[in-house]
């Protein structure tokens, strides 16, 4: 099969992968500009976004949340689905009509999108008015390029597959409680749908010292909780070579102590005995694990490239279930992957009514250019894709609603992280398991873990009251 027009796919090589410090030399050049910041897409753009608003303020820049207001926007795109593209084209046309009001401003465009080479040759043709583009390796880049940039020429740096581990990342985290730490980068499983391992590069993990580090700091500085963020978390380590992997790094981060772990993406295909282990030992690491499914058909499982069967995924999350008390278990799942028929569908469901998830993201397959799903020819329509999703919602609703019921009446712990947006008089916060609570009063508990008597369960969130008001544990 022939690999289409994905660049980076070809400039994957084996270079040696370098730790590099960030350099923070740079100017306040930009004193009180304004910055307006959009982010689209997963965990690791959102905390991506951390490390752009850092280097912006540094800079001199002020963060607003009004385009209009904005000297300089910056889009921080996603490409997973075609949707995420055409949101982001689609905001473009906005910033665009704002650069004809007010020609200095600038237009930033960064993340996934910006390393696709389709994407780039589309912005270079038909959006002349961007200035910069960057990419996911060189966001470090960005000052200078903001510095250097000439007004009247776009700027396009965006680096091949073959990024390096940065250490020492400033990060102006958007809250004070829980943070998102790297522990890798990059994905080497090249699931045959998905576009990530093109955009993020192969498998780059950080030093387990230097995330200890940091786990440490930030606990320091008062941190309840952190999630460990990779495309693939239970690959961590195996690049370096250094003797180590992921169950390693989670005895490490949780003897630290900080009070809550989380990570994300597990993926069933490397997930061992010993990982589940040690997240059952340690009281600190959350009995919560998204274990993307995908599907439940051998046949697609084997065209999308997961290495696991459908008997292969229930057993593990069977072993899982029964070894860490209480654990939850949410998944993704794609429906309508080139030619799935009804019978690869009803083996989903079958999954899905075996396993009864916590709850699920269920997408309908979108192909992307440059993968080798995308090169299949697909005889199933957009309507029957869209209503098999429908389908598998309501399974997927249905249970979710059940494991919240399964909570009224329950005493649970709750990490409360802010007041309710609607509602002032209540906030909100989620529990070990990762379920959403909005709780009757408690704005004292805010950063607190406090135990909540779960009132009512709905299908996305609980109800519940703090066991004595105010009262935090
Ligand atoms: N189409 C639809 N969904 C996709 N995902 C990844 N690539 C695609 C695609 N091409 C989904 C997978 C993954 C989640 C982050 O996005 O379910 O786990
Ligand atoms: Fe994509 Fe598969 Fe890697 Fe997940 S494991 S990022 S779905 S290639």
């Amino acid at each position: 099969m022939n690999f289409p027009s994905l660049s980076n796919a070809k400039k994957r090589t084996d270079k040696k992968v370098e730790e590099k410090k960030v350099c923070y030399d740079f100017p306040n050049f930009f004193q009180n500009k304004k910055y307006f910041l959009r982010t689209y897409g997963c965990q690791m753009n959102v905390h991506d976004s951390e490390e752009i608003k850092k280097y912006l303020e540094l800079l001199g820049f002020v963060e607003t949340k009004e385009l209009e207001e904005s000297d300089l926007v910056v889009l921080n795109t996603c490409a997973i689905r075609e949707n995420a593209h055409d949101k982001v084209f689609g905001y473009l046309g906005r910033c665009k009509h704002l650069k004809r009001e007010k020609p200095e401003l600038l237009i930033a465009i960064g993340g996934c999108m910006s390393q696709e080479d389709s994407v780039v040759e589309e912005i270079k043709t038909k959006h002349p008015y961007v200035d910069i583009v960057f990419g996911t390796h060189n966001i470090s880049e960005l000052p200078r390029l903001l510095l250097e940039h000439q007004k009247k020429e776009q700027e396009i740096e965006v680096y091949s597959i073959e990024g390096d581990v940065y250490e020492g990342i400033k990060y102006q985290r958007d809250s004070k409680i829980t943070a998102w730490v790297n522990i890798m980068y990059g994905c080497d499983k090249f699931c045959t749908y998905c576009i990530v391992p093109y955009t993020r590069g192969k498998e780059r993990s950080r030093k387990l010292e230097n995330i200890v580090f940091e786990v440490q700091e930030l606990k320091k500085q008062g941190y309840k909780e952190v999630t460990l963020l990779g495309q693939n978390v239970n690959a961590y380590g195996r690049d370096l070579q250094l003797g180590y992997d992921f169950k390693d790094l989670l005895e490490r981060v949780a003897e630290t102590k900080i009070e809550r772990i989380r990570f994300v993406t597990s993926h069933p295909w490397n997930f061992t005995d010993e990982m589940i282990d040690v997240i059952a030992k340690y009281e600190n690491i959350m009995p919560y694990i998204h274990l993307p499914l995908q599907s439940g058909s051998d046949s697609i499982l084997k065209l999308m490239g997961r290495r696991y069967t459908k008997k292969e995924y229930i057993e593990l999350f069977q072993k899982i279930k029964k070894r860490i008390p209480n654990v939850s278990i949410t998944t993704d799942i794609i429906v309508g992957f080139p030619n799935e028929t009804e019978n690869d569908f009803l083996e989903t469901l079958d999954v899905v009514n075996t396993c009864q998830f916590d709850s699920a993201f269920t997408f309908i397959y979108s192909p992307r250019e440059g993968t080798p799903a995308s090169l299949i020819k697909d005889t199933i329509t957009l309507e029957e894709k869209e209503k098999r999703l429908q389908r598998l919602n309501e399974f997927v609703n249905r249970y979710s609603l059940k494991a919240n019921q399964a909570l009224e009446g329950k005493i649970v712990p709750v990490l409360v992280l802010g007041e309710n947006e609607k509602d002032k008089t209540r906030v909100y916060g989620y529990t070990d398991t990762m379920k959403l609570v909005n709780i009757n009063k408690g704005a004292d508990c805010i950063g607190q873990i406090v135990s909540v008597k779960i009132t009512e369960a709905k299908s996305f969130s609980l109800d519940g009251e703090m066991i004595e008001s105010g009262e935090c544990v």
